[in-house]
């Protein structure tokens, strides 16, 4: 029976559905307010009166139908591929995924429709989704066609999808259960994408520092090495909002003891230090805890019956080892000053020579089996760390290699070893399907036209993240690792920084228009950076577009590789665009060829829109008043919402924020409005 829970969400009971679930360990409420405020719909969605299921042999089987024209996205982090229509998707958390099977550092069991519905199923199981892969017995009866030899003989025709006109079917395979509890949301991709978030709980509330520039530093950097690091940035203004110290903070890394090193022989030194210059640090790590550390002791009966490299795996679905672990790190770390995590070597991995981590075999207190613990780790974890802030009323933007479901209320980014700039890329598309967020970070590059390309893309995502952890030279003084370590720079050092500076000097002066996107996402559950299909569901050819998206609801980013050189295709949806830097206009619902030089990335503008851009600041601090102007793009009224409050604590949470509305009239006059009496945090030049 489906039981509608909520505005356009419904939940279907089906047999006896496991106790330990993703909704059993969500932490957030379902954000009502959210989905009220988006249209009312009372039936569900068309497919579920034809959905079917059975117990099978291995678990349960559920079967859904679905149109040949039907789209499917979704299944969280996806780097190798974005529709999923045809495919089969494996959701195991993996860190290495051996081809494009589904598996990945966050998939989700979670997907949406073109039909118009997107659905969840509540399990940490490996489950498979086979979507309109499959026919069944008896649908090709009949057939009598024979080969044509020369069309048929080729791969592609060979292996082709051979059902052209036939209904598909979706089927949901879920081992090792005797039910499952189904969600449901209606509405057309973005709204369900939209339901799903707030169902999860909304986006979650990002201090305004975590949206500025990350760098995280030489793992072997010592602490007057890391002092120097972060006034050189001053010095030569290079913003730069976050400090991520990386494994040799600890007295031993892998595993771990999250105990300073001596490296470290005053810490409270070196935070103040970082403190004064207004950054905040976010401190490497992961959940293996070494028999040296001072809370193994206390681990010990609440946690798995493997170990990971020499250490504890903590029960984290178990409220004693979360207070164990939480407690400790509050004391030692939090209370200390540092603002954040990264939650490293979470998402497991099949090829590394190593005992990297636990069998699907291992068993907890709590009851979870190694199976459902590398589903549900990587959420477990952000919950508990994620929770320290919360408890102080203090937000954190922090990362993490491993997610799933329910994660959009999670202040953490994803990020990954893998290194594939295109698949990067893609990553920034398929993540918003599923309420995550992910980071293409920079790291080593080819040379300098590659370093440019890496960071262009991720000043236009959810955080611009250099992570410099194996050099200890900024990569813009020496992107070669082995003459970084050396401590050689390039040649071209002074146009490197130069470009570097405005790059990340663009970054700064979108913080605003990014934070808005990041409230809307808080309130309504819409993607700060997503799909271009999400926005154009009607578009012939969005559902098939990878390599580009959209930032904020206006901005369409596309960026370039080092293959590309200096052009690529762009699709532009119906509509009047704009060049974000150059004004030209293009008229969309074709494709256009763009060259881009080194230096540049195409970034289009929707018509009408109004950008507010900010005069950079070089990190954000608690006073930090921003200088607004308003960038106008085409005619018409607008009107934008710029989202004002303390940027830092969660009391937006309870509605502690002004609106500063700014409008374009009929006459293209701008004007603004303040709305709400919290602190001022933006100047507008109008
Ligand atoms: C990796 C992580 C890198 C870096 C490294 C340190 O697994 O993805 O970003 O932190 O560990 O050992």
């Amino acid at each position: 029976m489906l039981e509608k829970i909520a505005n356009g969400v419904w939940k279907l009971v089906l047999g006896e559905p496991e106790e330990l679930t993703p909704v059993k360990y969500r932490k957030f409420d379902i954000n009502k307010a959210g989905l009220e405020s988006l249209p009312q719909r009372d039936v569900a969605p068309e497919a579920f009166q034809a959905l079917e299921w059975k117990k099978t042999k291995r678990g349960i089987a559920v079967t859904l139908p679905m149109e040949t024209t039907e789209d499917i996205f979704g299944f969280g982090l996806q780097l190798k591929s974005l529709n999923m229509a045809g495919r089969k998707r494996r959701i195991r958390v993996n860190s290495d995924p051996p081809a494009d099977t589904g598996e990945s550092h966050a998939p989700a069991p979670f997907y949406v429709s073109s039909a118009g519905y997107g659905l969840f199923a509540d399990t940490f199981r490996y489950t498979d989704f086979f979507m309109g892969t499959n026919s069944v017995k008896g649908r090709s009866a009949g057939k009598t066609e024979v080969n044509q030899i020369h069309q048929e003989f080729s791969e592609s025709a060979l292996y082709a999808l051979k059902r052209a006109g036939e209904k598909r079917t979706i089927i949901i395979d879920i081992p090792g259960v005797n039910g499952i509890t189904l969600y449901i949301f209606s509405g057309i991709l973005k709204e369900a994408v939209q339901r799903y978030n707030l169902f999860s709980g909304g986006g979650p509330l990002v201090p305004m520092w975590g949206l500025g520039v990350w760098y995280r530093t030489y793992g072997g950097s010592d602490q007057d090495k890391v002092i120097q690091t972060a006034e050189a940035f001053r010095t030569e203004h290079i913003p730069v909002d976050v400090f991520g110290l990386e494994p040799g903070w600890h007295s031993h890394s892998y595993s771990c003891t999250y105990e300073w090193s001596y490296l470290f022989p005053e810490p409270e030194k070196m935070i103040e230090a970082l403190k004064t210059q207004h950054y905040k640090i976010n401190l490497w790590e992961h959940a293996f805890v070494y028999p040296a550390a001072p809370i193994y002791q206390d681990l010990l009966p609440y946690s798995g019956d493997y170990e990971v490299w020499n250490g504890l795996v903590p029960d984290f679905a178990d409220e004693k080892a979360v207070e164990i672990f939480s407690d400790y790190h509050e004391k030692n770390l939090v209370d200390k000053g540092i603002m954040g995590f990264k939650l490293d070597e979470c998402d497991n991995s099949d090829y590394n020579p190593s005992n990297w981590s636990f069998p699907e075999v291992s068993t907890f207190p709590s009851g979870m089996d190694g199976e459902q613990m590398h589903n549900g780790i990587g959420l477990l974890y952000q919950n508990l760390l994620g929770n320290i802030y919360r408890k102080k009323n203090l937000r954190t933007l922090s990362q993490v290699r491993a997610s799933g479901a329910l994660a959009a209320p999670l202040p953490f980014v994803l990020y990954s070893d893998l290194y594939d700039h295109r698949d990067f890329i893609r990553g920034i598309v398929t993540s918003g399907f599923s309420g995550m967020l992910w980071s293409p970070e920079v790291r080593s590059c080819e040379n300098g036209g590659d370093f440019l390309r890496r960071v262009q893309t991720v000043i236009f995502s959810a955080q611009a993240l250099l992570n410099c952890w194996r050099i200890p030279n900024p990569p813009w003084k020496q992107v070669d690792v082995e003459k970084n370590l050396r401590n050689e720079y390039m040649k071209e050092e002074v146009y490197y920084t130069q470009e570097i500076r405005r790059l990340l000097q663009l970054r700064m002066s979108l913080l605003p228009y990014l934070y808005s996107a990041f409230m809307e996402y808080h309130l309504y559950g819409t993607p700060p950076v997503r799909a271009v299909v999400l926005d154009y569901p009607e578009d012939s050819k969005a559902a098939v577009i990878d390599d580009q998206y959209l930032f904020g609801d206006s901005m369409m980013v596309c960026p370039l590789t080092l293959e590309d050189g200096t052009g690529r295709t762009v699709w532009l949806p119906k509509g009047t665009w704009h060049n974000f830097f150059s004004g030209e206009i293009f008229e969309g619902g074709r494709e256009y060829q763009i060259s881009a030089k080194l230096e540049e990335i195409p970034v289009f503008v929707k018509n009408g829109a109004l950008i507010p851009l900010a005069e950079p600041v070089e990190y954000v601090s608690p006073d930090t008043v921003f200088r607004i102007r308003v960038k106008s793009f085409g005619k018409g009224e607008q009107c934008f919402a710029l989202y004002e409050d303390d940027f830092e604590s969660l009391d937006a949470e309870k509605g502690a924020y002004n609106q500063v509305l700014i409008s374009r009239d009929r006459d293209g006059g701008i004007s603004w409005e303040r709305r709400g009496t919290h602190p001022i945090r933006y100047e507008l030049e109008i």
